[in-house]
C-alpha cells in the first residue's frame, strides 16, 4: 500500500499533484511519501512485536537524510556497509547501540570511526576482516562485538546479481570456515563474538528460503554453543520483496509470523535489515517527454529521466510499472520508453503499452524508492535529480537539484 493516487484524474502524492511539484521542481523529480515510509516500517516492526527484535532499516535503499531521519524517529535502527552510510546514520540522528555494519570490504578508517562510535556490532565476512578488526581495535584500546556473516547456501530464486546466499557468492564464510572462525574469535583479545549474521538476497518473494536459511543458523547455534561460544544476537538481514509488476510477495505480517514462530522460545535478540520493503514503494520517478519519435519498427516516448536516474532496467532487466500523470482517454500506444544518454541500454521500459503521451508530458515510473537515487550517477554529465518528501500537504526538499558547479566542484 502507498499513497499515490488518482484523484480528479491526476496523479498526487499524498495530498500533493504531481503536476504542481514538477512545474516547481523540475523534472526528473524522486517524489517520496512520507505517510508511506512510515506505514511500511510500522508494519514491517510491527510484525515481530512478540520477539526481542531491533529493525535495522538498510541505509544503501534509500541513504536520504531525511528520509533517515524520518525512519530514526520512528525507532529505527540501521545497517550500514561504509563510512559514508555510517556518517549519514549518525548525522540523521541514530544511536550508535542500534547500528550494524556488514559488507564483505571495511577498511580500516571505517572499522575505526565505527568503533569510536560504538556501533552495537560488525558483521564480519573473513578471517582477514576478523583479524583486521581486533587489530584495529586494539590499537584504539576497545573490544569490538561482532557476529559472523554465514553464507548458508540457500537459493533465494531472484535474479543472479543479488543473490548472495549460494556458495558461489562472494558473501559471508561458509559454516565449516565459520566454525573455525568463531574459535579464533574467541582466544582474541580485541574481538568479542556475540552474534550470528546471514542475508541471503533481495527481492525474495517467498518465506521459504529464509526459513530453510533460519533452519541452517539455528542449528548451527546449538553446535556453538557445544564449543562454548554463546551466541545472543541473530541478524536475518533484509530481502523481502515488493510487488513491480505481479508479484505476490509475503505481506510483512506473514513474514513475521513465519520467523517469529521459528525463532520463538530460543533466547535470541533478532535483528533484521528490512531495505526494500520499507522504501520501494514509497517513492516514484516523474519524467517528462521531451519527444516522441516513431521508427519504422518503434514508437519511442524520449524522457529526461535516464539509467543515471534509475539503472535498474537496465542492470537487472527489472519491470518498474509506468503510467501517465494526467489521465488521458487517447488511443494505446506500445512505446519503448528511453532516455538521453547514449546508449542502447538507456531505457525505462520496453513495449509498455500506454495512451499516447504527448510531448511535453510528464510519466510516472513506480516503485523508484529504493535502489533509484542511491545507485544514481552523473554519467553523461547529467545533473542528479532532486528529491522531494510529500509529507500530507508538506513538501521538504530533501536533496535540491545538482547545477553545473556541483559537476564541477572537485575537479582541478
Ligand atoms: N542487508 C544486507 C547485508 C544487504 O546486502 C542488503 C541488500 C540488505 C540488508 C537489504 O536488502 P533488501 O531488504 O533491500 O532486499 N540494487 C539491487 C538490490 C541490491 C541489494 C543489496 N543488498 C536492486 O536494485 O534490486
Amino acid at each position: 500500500m502507498h499513497h499515490f493516487e488518482i484523484k480528479n484524474n491526476e496523479l498526487h502524492a499524498e495530498n500533493i499533484s504531481i503536476t504542481e511539484l514538477a512545474a516547481e521542481y523540475g523534472t526528473p523529480l524522486y517524489v517520496y511519501s512520507a505517510a508511506t515510509l512510515r506505514r511500511h516500517f510500522q508494519a514491517f516492526d510491527s510484525a515481530f512485536t512478540g520477539l526481542d527484535h531491533m529493525t535495522c532499516y538498510s541505509v544503501k535503499a534509500n541513504s536520504n537524510l531525511s528520509v533517515l531521519k524520518l525512519l530514526a524517529e520512528m525507532g529505527a535502527g540501521m545497517d550500514i556497509v561504509s563510512g559514508g552510510e555510517l556518517f549519514r546514520a549518525l548525522k540523521a540522528g541514530v544511536p550508535a547501540n542500534k547500528i550494524v555494519f556488514s559488507g564483505v570490504g571495511k577498511k580500516a578508517y571505517e572499522i575505526a570511526e565505527a568503533l569510536k562510535a560504538d556501533i552495537l556490532m560488525f558483521n564480519v565476512e573473513s578471517v582477514g576482516e576478523m583479524h583486521r578488526i581486533n587489530e584495529v581495535a586494539e590499537s584504539m584500546n576497545k573490544v569490538a562485538r561482532i557476529s559472523f556473516r554465514i553464507n548458508p547456501d540457500v537459493d533465494p530464486k531472484t535474479h543472479p546479481y543479488i543473490s548472495t546466499g549460494m556458495k558461489k557468492n562472494k558473501f559471508g564464510l561458509d559454516m565449516e570456515t565459520a566454525k573455525e572462525a568463531y574459535k579464533t574469535a574467541k582466544d582474541l583479545s580485541h574481538v568479542s563474538p556475540i552474534g550470528m549474521d546471514c542475508h541471503i538476497g533481495s527481492q525474495l518473494t517467498t518465506i521459504e528460503p529464509f526459513l530453510e536459511a533460519l533452519g541452517k543458523l539455528l542449528a548451527f547455534r546449538d553446535q556453538l554453543g557445544e564449543m562454548g561460544i554463546e551466541i545472543e544476537h541473530l541478524d536475518l538481514g533484509g530481502g523481502l520483496g515488493i510487488t513491480y509488476d505481479e508479484e505476490e510477495p509475503p505481506h510483512p505480517k506473514e513474514f513475521g509470523e513465519a520467523l517469529s514462530q521459528a525463532l520463538t522460545g530460543k533466547g535470541l535478540k533478532v535483528i533484521l535489515e528490512p531495505g526494500r520493503v520499507i522504501a520501494g514503494n514509497a517513492g516514484i520517478l516523474i519524467g517528462e517527454v521531451i519527444y516522441t519519435k516513431k521508427t519504422p519498427t518503434k514508437d519511442f516516448l524520449i524522457v529526461d529521466a535516464a539509467m543515471n536516474d534509475l539503472i535498474r532496467p537496465s542492470l537487472y532487466q527489472s519491470y518498474h510499472r509506468i503510467s501517465e500523470v494526467v489521465q488521458n482517454n487517447r488511443p494505446e500506444i506500445d512505446y519503448d520508453i528511453v532516455g538521453p544518454i547514449c546508449e542502447s541500454s538507456d531505457f525505462l521500459a520496453k513495449d509498455r503499452v500506454l495512451p499516447e503521451i504527448k510531448q511535453g508530458e510528464l510519466i510516472a515510473v513506480y516503485s523508484a524508492g529504493a535502489y533509484g537515487f542511491t545507485m544514481s550517477s552523473n554519467y553523461n554529465s547529467r545533473l542528479r535529480a532532486a528529491e522531494i518528501i510529500v509529507d500530507g500537504d508538506d513538501v521538504i526538499v530533501a536533496r535540491r537539484r545538482e547545477t553545473y558547479e556541483d559537476l564541477l566542484k572537485l575537479e582541478s
